[in-house]
This record gives structure tokens, C-alpha cells and sequence, in this order.
């Protein structure tokens, strides 16, 4: 088939490895295809969301050896070799920030909460006991249409609380 346009006429594959949720892949992609794509529509990881498509809302976030970072904005390329955490890593763990949204009742659409909880779970990788102003400041790039904000300290404080043992 002829390319469309003239990013696909110069749009070049390339071959990455990925481990994702401890899975191991091998990929061909296009080099110019950034990683919440490829999460989504080659590895079928669809928590993973794309809102703004800009690095603008935190919906895409997710984590990169042990750093939460926005995958609207990383090419996939980047991430060869790399170690790559989305929010289903993190409900197959079961880990407490999952019942900790529930239970506090941090969505309503829905749509930013996987973002909001990779970024917590970033957090507490790195910071075991964060005041509630650590968990805004670590939160500040995920933004919430349905202005749920309020809920997501006490459910991070909540979680955090269970993996120290409380
Ligand atoms: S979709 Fe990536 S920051 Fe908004
Ligand atoms: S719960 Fe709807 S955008 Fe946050």
C-alpha cells in the first residue's frame, strides 16, 4: 500500500524490548509511536488512557524504572531495554492503593483514576510515609474533570498506612 502521508512516508520500524508488568516483549514499532499506543493497541493495556494527548492531565501515566512519567510523551523507542509499570501491573498486585480508591471513593467517571494511582503508587515506592502536602505535590500533574481531589489524600494516606503495616 502507498503511505497516506508524508509522516508515513518517512516513518521507519524499529525493534524494542519491553518488559511490562514483568512480562518480557519483543516489538516491532514505528519509531515515531509513542508508548500509551503501544500500550494500548499492541499489548491491549487499555487502563492506561489517553485524555489530552499532550503531557497536559496525567491520564497516561505510568511507571518507568520506578519513575511515574507520561507515555503520551515517550516514544516507544525510548523505552527499549526498559522496565514499564501500568495500572494493571498494579491491580494484579492487588496492591492497597486499589482498595484504598474504592473504599474512598476517588472516581466517578473514572477516567483519570488510573493515572491518579500510578502516580500515588510512584509515591510510595519512593516515600513510605508522605505528608498530605508530598501527595499533592506528587499529584499536581493529574488533573480530574469530576474534581475529585479531596479523596485521593486520604486514600493514598490510607494505603500508605497498610504497607508500613498499620
Ligand atoms: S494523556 Fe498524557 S498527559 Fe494527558
Ligand atoms: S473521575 Fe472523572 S475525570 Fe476524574
Amino acid at each position: 500500500m502507498m503511505p497516506q502521508t508524508a509522516n508515513e512516508a518517512l516513518a521507519t520500524e524499529e525493534v524494542i524490548n519491553l518488559i511490562v508488568n514483568g512480562d518480557a516483549y519483543r516489538l516491532t514499532v514505528p519509531s515515531h509511536a509513542m508508548l500509551d499506543h503501544v500500550l494500548r493497541e499492541e499489548l491491549g493495556l487499555t487502563g492506561t488512557k489517553e485524555f489530552c494527548g499532550q503531557g497536559a492531565c496525567g491520564a497516561c501515566a505510568v511507571i518507568m524504572d520506578g519513575r511515574a512519567v507520561l507515555s503520551c510523551m515517550t516514544l516507544a523507542v525510548e523505552c527499549h531495554n526498559r522496565s514499564v509499570e501500568t495500572i494493571e501491573g498494579i491491580a494484579r498486585a492487588n496492591h492497597p492503593l486499589i482498595e484504598a480508591y474504592v473504599k474512598h471513593h476517588c472516581m466517578q467517571c473514572g477516567f483519570c483514576t488510573p493515572g491518579f494511582v500510578v502516580t500515588a503508587k510512584a509515591l510510595l515506592d519512593r516515600n513510605p510515609d508522605p505528608t498530605d502536602d508530598e501527595i499533592r505535590e506528587a499529584l499536581v500533574g493529574n488533573l480530574c474533570r469530576c474534581g475529585t481531589y479531596p479523596q485521593h489524600i486520604k486514600a493514598v494516606r490510607e494505603a500508605a498506612r497498610k504497607l508500613r503495616g498499620g
